[in-house]
């Protein structure tokens, strides 16, 4: 049986480095036909993560957003109105993307969404090698052309990016059942640890960029993600809880502040948007409020230059060109995590 890893089962190796500030590395990335993002982060197309104000925020701070598709499509399509209409005000390029299932209303959807001003679409799908994942993208691509960036995924394996870049994907998200709202791999038995997804489909031969998705952490996830072969991350949990997630804040009686963050697939999501559930793969939780996103990406975007740096890499290219692995013991994994308030008095 094959060996696969995943973000704490390894390190990267420091090495000399001549770079003298974190403002010399150049982190962004370029996912294809026009999908240019100068912070290499996407929002996650859920409906707890990415509506107008976080769309606003993340285009605003350089990363790109995928609006979820968990409403009718005239509400999808104004709401990226309106958030392409923010980003016009600020005279900057926006990366305002939206997602589609594989229903029957995913041409209106396409139609609506590129009106309204969205850049590019993604196909949202649980377990993207699929056949309906293969009629649809080829369908996508016969009606809107070659022109068009089309996202699509999940996918956990090298023969699975491959298939959909055949089939007409740009770039895939790859990683099945590693988010912090996942029961996929509970459910089912089925998945591939994170990182290890991300290293076997960087052997891609084909033009198309990888965006690893889901399990990931801190800025130094991010680094190893990159590192390994991923164009881009995807994020939901690093971003949830913050003051532009759709969805109220709670406050508890000792004050504290909250917002849920839930999977898609969780019972409550499909209760919410389908009147009842089948089969469910998430959870729905909630987690503490953190304000504004800016503040959290801020953070990120320092821990993903600081990374590169300790790697001498001045670029994501370099990055991936130079990076070192070496698979730390669980005792390494230990000592990698602050430990001062383990220590017994
Ligand atoms: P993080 O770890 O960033 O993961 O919170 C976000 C990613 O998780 C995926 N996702 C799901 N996967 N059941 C799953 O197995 C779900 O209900 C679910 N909802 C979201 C998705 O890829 C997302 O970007």
């Amino acid at each position: 049986m094959q060996e696969a890893l995943t973000y704490d089962d390894i390190l990267l190796l420091p090495q000399y480095s001549d770079i003298r500030s974190r403002s010399e590395v150049d982190i962004s990335t370029d996912l294809g036909k026009g999908l240019e993002i100068e912070l290499p982060i996407l929002s996650s197309p859920m409906d707890t993560i990415t509506g107008l104000h976080m769309a606003s925020s993340i285009s605003h701070q350089g990363a790109g957003a995928i609006i979820h598709r968990y409403n009718t499509f005239q509400e999808q399509a104004a709401i990226i109105g309106k958030a392409v209409s923010i980003a016009e005000q600020h005279d900057k390029p926006h990366n305002i993307g939206f997602a589609v299932g594989l229903g029957s209303d995913v041409l209106d959807r396409v139609h609506v969404c590129l009106d309204a001003g969205a850049t590019f679409v993604c196909v949202d799908v649980a377990h993207g090698h699929h056949v309906m994942m293969k009629e649809g993208l080829q369908n996508l691509r016969a009606i809107f052309g070659e022109k068009l960036h089309i996202m699509a995924g999940n996918v956990a394996t090298l023969q699975a990016i491959n298939d959909l870049a055949d089939w007409g994907a740009d770039s895939v998200r790859c990683n099945i059942g590693g988010g912090s709202i996942c029961s996929t791999r509970v459910q089912t038995g089925h998945g591939h640890p994170g990182l290890q997804t991300i290293i076997d489909c960087a052997k891609t031969d084909r033009d198309v960029t990888i965006i690893a998705d889901g399990g990931i952490r801190n800025s130094g996830d991010i680094v190893k993600a990159l590192a390994a072969g991923a164009d881009a991350v995807m994020l939901g949990s690093l971003l949830a809880g913050t003051r532009e997630t759709p969805g109220e804040v709670f406050v508890d009686a000792k004050g504290r502040k909250y917002k849920t963050y839930r999977g898609m697939a969780s019972k409550e999501a499909q209760i919410n948007w389908r009147g009842k559930y089948s089969s469910f793969e998430g959870v729905s939780s909630t987690v503490p409020y953190r304000g504004k996103v800016r503040n959290v990406l801020v953070d990120l975007e320092k821990g993903i230059r600081s990374g590169l740096s300790y790697s001498g890499a001045r670029s994501i290219e370099a990055l991936q060109n130079n990076a070192k692995f070496v698979r730390q013991t669980s005792a390494g994994l230990g000592e990698s995590r602050t430990h001062i308030t383990s220590r017994k008095w």
